[in-house]
C-alpha cells in the first residue's frame, strides 16, 4: 500500500510500508505548511528545481535523515556547497534505480535559480517534473510547469496512477492548462497544487475538479488539504 501526503504548495510525502520519499519540502516560511522539517523521515529527499518554495528545507532534512537530495546536477551540487552531505545528481530524461525505488526527471517548462539574501542568482539547471516508480504505482510530481504536449509521450510510456499539477497560474499552468495537462497524462487521480498559498496564485480547486470531471472521465479528482493522503 502507498500513501501520498500533501504536505502544502507543491510539498509531497510519499511512503510505503517500507520507504518513504519526499518531493519539494517548502515547510519553514510556508503558510499552509502542516508539517515541521524534523517531522519529516524520510529515505530521500527529491527537489524539482532551485526556486526557494520548492528547494525548501531540503538540505535541513535530508542531513536530518542522513539521506540523498536528489535533483539535476547544477541543484544538487549548490546543495552540496549549502552544506548537503549526500547528493545524487540526474538530469532530465535519466533514472535511476534507488532502494526506494526509481525516479525518472521528466522536462517542466519553468526557470531555475536560487536567490541568496544578499540578492544574488545562483543558477541550479533545468527545472524538472518527477516520476517516482515505488512499489508498482507511478506518480507525476510536475513541479513548475507550463504545459507542454510532450506530458501525452512520457504518459504513453509510464502510465499514470497519481499526478500532481500546479494549477495556481502567473508562475506555471492555471486551471484550463491544467484541464489540458490532465487531458494530455491521463492519471487514474489527479490533486491540484501550488495554488492559494499566496496570493498572486489563487485558484479554486473546486473549478478544477468540475471541469477535469467534463473532459476526462476516466481521472478522478481529490483534493487534499494540507496533511491530507490518498492511499494507492
Ligand atoms: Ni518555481
Ligand atoms: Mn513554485
Amino acid at each position: 500500500m502507498m500513501k501520498a501526503t500533501f504536505l502544502g504548495h507543491a510539498c509531497l510525502l510519499v511512503s510505503t510500508e517500507e520507504h518513504s520519499v519526499v518531493i519539494d519540502p517548502f515547510l519553514t516560511g510556508n503558510p499552509k505548511a502542516t508539517a515541521k522539517p524534523e517531522d519529516i523521515k524520510v529515505d530521500a529527499v527529491i527537489v524539482t528545481h532551485g526556486h526557494g518554495d520548492h528547494l525548501g528545507d531540503a538540505i535541513d532534512i535530508a542531513n536530518r535523515n542522513d539521506c540523498l537530495v536528489i535533483g539535476v546536477y547544477e541543484l544538487v551540487t549548490y546543495c552540496q556547497r549549502k552544506g548537503a552531505k549526500k547528493v545524487h545528481p540526474l538530469h532530465i530524461g535519466g533514472s535511476y534505480n534507488f532502494p526506494f525505488g526509481r525516479v525518472k526527471f521528466v522536462p517542466a517548462w519553468h526557470g531555475s535559480a536560487f536567490v541568496e539574501e544578499d540578492g544574488s542568482i545562483v543558477y541550479t539547471g533545468n527545472p524538472a517534473g518527477v516520476l517516482l516508480f515505488m512499489d508498482g504505482k507511478t506518480i507525476y510530481h510536475a513541479g513548475d510547469t507550463g504545459l507542454f504536449g510532450d506530458m501525452k509521450l512520457f504518459a504513453d510510456l509510464h502510465p499514470i496512477d497519481l499526478a500532481f499539477l500546479p494549477i495556481g497560474g502567473n508562475f506555471t499552468m492555471d486551471i484550463n492548462d491544467a484541464v489540458e495537462a490532465t487531458k494530455l497524462s491521463r492519471p487514474k487521480i489527479v490533486v491540484p497544487m501550488h495554488y492559494g498559498t499566496f496570493p498572486v496564485i489563487e485558484a479554486d480547486p473546486s473549478e478544477f475538479a468540475r471541469k477535469v470531471q467534463e473532459v476526462c472521465p476516466t481521472t478522478t479528482v481529490k483534493i487534499l488539504q494540507p496533511g491530507e493522503s490518498v492511499t494507492l
